[in-house]
């Protein structure tokens, strides 16, 4: 299954996009507990959505099977990366690099330079594979037994 095109996603599929985050991260091996602990950072931000800052990829067949959500943080041409999800269907079939890429394109537009990732542990790959730079570890907020790296990607030149 291949992504056919990214998209801004509408407020009315964020249940939808909330259960694609659930799958993608009980694919990583966390049980019902820690995904409790985690649901803060995998429900999908309405007021993100609104603003026009949460991306879906779509399969051939229209379908939503993964989504991006960035963040502006008013500092500087710093923006964050709120996360990336990508359905476990469709894993390691190009989605999250879609997704990555439209990243790259709208944190041009806000003019962003650099974009920020706290990436949990079984998405490190994925991230140094796209050129990040890991910049060091902090505990996860909503789970502080787990250790997120820190990365910093620079957005290069249109
Ligand atoms: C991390 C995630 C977004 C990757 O999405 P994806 O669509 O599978 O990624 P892609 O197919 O674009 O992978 C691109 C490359 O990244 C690397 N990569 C991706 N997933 C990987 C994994 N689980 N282990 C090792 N390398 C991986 C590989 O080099 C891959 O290229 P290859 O398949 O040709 O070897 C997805 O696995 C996911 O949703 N994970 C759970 C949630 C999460 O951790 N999100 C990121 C933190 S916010």
């Amino acid at each position: 299954m291949a992504c056919s095109r990214v998209r801004p996603a509408r407020v009315d599929e964020a249940d939808e996009l909330t259960q694609i985050a659930v799958r993608a991260t009980t694919r990583d091996g966390y049980d019902d507990g820690a995904i409790s602990r985690f649901m803060p950072a995998l429900k999908v931000n309405l007021a993100l959505i609104a603003a026009g800052l949460v991306f879906v990829a779509e399969d051939e067949l229209g379908a939503a099977r993964g989504y991006m959500a960035l963040r502006p943080t008013g500092m500087g041409g710093l923006i964050l990366l709120e996360g990336i999800f990508v359905d476990p269907a469709c894993a390691r079939s190009g989605f999250g690099t879609r997704l990555f890429a439209t990243a790259i394109e709208h944190s041009r537009r806000m003019a962003g330079s650099v974009i920020m990732i706290f990436s949990n542990p079984h998405a490190v790959d994925f991230y140094s594979r796209l050129g990040a730079t890991k910049i060091g570890m902090t505990p996860f907020v909503f789970s502080p037994d787990v250790q997120l790296s820190m990365f910093a990607f620079t957005i290069p030149a249109p």
